[in-house]
């Protein structure tokens, strides 16, 4: 097997395919560092949480992952709670850093001895609708070439597997949002235990953790914010302004250390497979962060592409692997519904009118005054159990 991409998608497929004793390349373009230090989602779904124990990386994620049973929606004031678990027979959430369990599965990987190799350059697939795909790279200037049975694109929205595929073989969808988070990391104790996700005149809010001394916020902002117009003041300033709540809840402030512009982008290509290359996590879709569903996803993907892999190699059957895009598409495209219902109703379009935001504000009424409509939120948030 040949995976592009140590990701969240590369790292949990080769360890799977470990298990089974089959044997992967990891290919990684980045350092090892980079991939490591490079911060981004920090919800994990039941499933994801589950995954991570079954394959023996759940240790530090047991001992240091913190489970949120549920989250807060604020709006005009106040902050009202949704109780997920209770809603869902038990369903909970997880905050770890995508960045942790990335750290752990290398980790896994190194002790494996299997092969991981960062900072290549020059990927490139061939024969990918033959038997033989081919995999060829640089490495320390020295060109390679991998022969495989199958190539596993899970080199995220910009690698270069899904562009290896015809266009008249793929069906893209895409939305693009007129807006994109601020997200910062603070040295400041979580103030709530649970995470706030609010709507506020001046746009949306999120306040997130990281551990028990690390708070993640993000702010509404536009697609093409200069991060270097927002001192630490003004990024506190407009914090407190969308979160703060009438009971006087407000995030607790410390010093900033990391800054970053996330763009919002809803994209699906279908289908995920083009002859022996399967495509998994962000390299065939990509949600919009508000239902923190991407890191799912691909894990959703790999633990699918990884059964009907043990299958193809046990029995030789391919009828897994041909299932494999139009069953990941169906959660994928569910994931896609909820991202954007999410988005759309916590966030102020620019071409919002008065009427759009009072309309959003009745929907966020509506949904925390009935249990029908928090249980739906509940389902999605914290996500359906992973299917083979
Ligand atoms: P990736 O994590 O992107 O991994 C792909 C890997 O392939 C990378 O290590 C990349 O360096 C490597 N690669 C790329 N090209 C090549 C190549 N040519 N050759 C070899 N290797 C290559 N989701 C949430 O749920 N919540 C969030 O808050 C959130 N924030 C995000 C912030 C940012 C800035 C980004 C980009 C994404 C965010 N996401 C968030 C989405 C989530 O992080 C992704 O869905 C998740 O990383 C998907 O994992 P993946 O393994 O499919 O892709
Ligand atoms: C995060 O903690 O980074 C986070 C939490 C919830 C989201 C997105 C990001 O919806």
């Amino acid at each position: 097997m040949g995976i592009v991409g140590a990701g969240p998608a590369g790292l949990m497929l080769g360890q799977l395919l470990h298990l089974q004793g089959i044997d992967s390349v990891i290919l990684e373009n980045r350092s090892r560092q980079y991939v490591v230090e490079r911060v981004r989602a920090g919800v994990l779904e039941q499933g994801t949480v589950d995954l991570m124990r079954d394959v023996g990386v759940g240790g530090r994620l047991a001992r240091e992952g913190m489970r949120h049973d549920g989250l807060y929606l604020a709006f005009g004031g106040a902050r009202h709670h949704v109780d997920m678990s209770q809603l869902t027979g038990g369903r909970a959430i997880t905050i770890y850093g995508q960045n942790e369990v990335v750290h752990d599965l290398i980790e896994t990987r190194l002790e494996t001895g299997r092969p991981l190799h960062f900072e290549v350059a020059d990927v490139a697939l061939d024969g990918l609708d033959s038997r033989r795909p081919v995999v060829r790279f640089t490495k320390d200037g020295a060109a390679h070439e991998i022969k495989c049975d199958v190539i596993a694109g899970c080199d995220g929205f910009h690698g270069i597997c899904r562009p290896s595929i015809p266009a008249s073989h793929l069906q893209t969808y895409e939305r693009v949002y007129p807006f994109a988070w601020l997200g910062i990391l603070a040295e400041a104790a979580p103030s709530s235990d649970e995470l706030v996700y609010s709507l506020h005149e001046r746009g949306f809010a999120l306040f997130s953790m990281r551990s028990p001394h690390i708070t993640r916020l993000y702010l509404q902002c536009a697609p093409d914010e200069d991060v270097s117009a927002w001192s630490d003041d003004r990024i506190w300033a407009e914090l407190r302004t969308r979160l703060t709540t009438t009971d006087g809840w407000q995030p607790n402030e410390g010093r900033i250390i990391q800054k970053g512009v996330t763009g919002m982008r809803s994209f699906v290509a279908e289908p995920m497979r083009y002859g022996r290359l399967f495509l998994a996590g962000d390299a065939a879709h990509i949600v919009p962060p508000t239902g923190a569903k991407g890191l799912n996803l691909a894990m959703a993907d790999v633990y699918r592409l990884a059964a009907a892999l043990v299958e193809y190699y046990r029995s030789g059957r391919e009828d897994l692997l041909d299932a494999y895009s139009s069953r990941a598409l169906l959660r994928t495209w569910r994931a896609q519904r909820f991202s954007w219902w999410m988005t759309s109703m916590l966030h102020r379009g620019d071409s919002d009118n008065p009427f759009d935001h009072r309309r959003q504000l009745a929907e966020l009424e509506y949904l925390v005054s009935s249990r029908a409509a928090m249980t739906s939120l509940a389902e999605s948030y914290t996500g359906a159990p992973f299917e083979a």
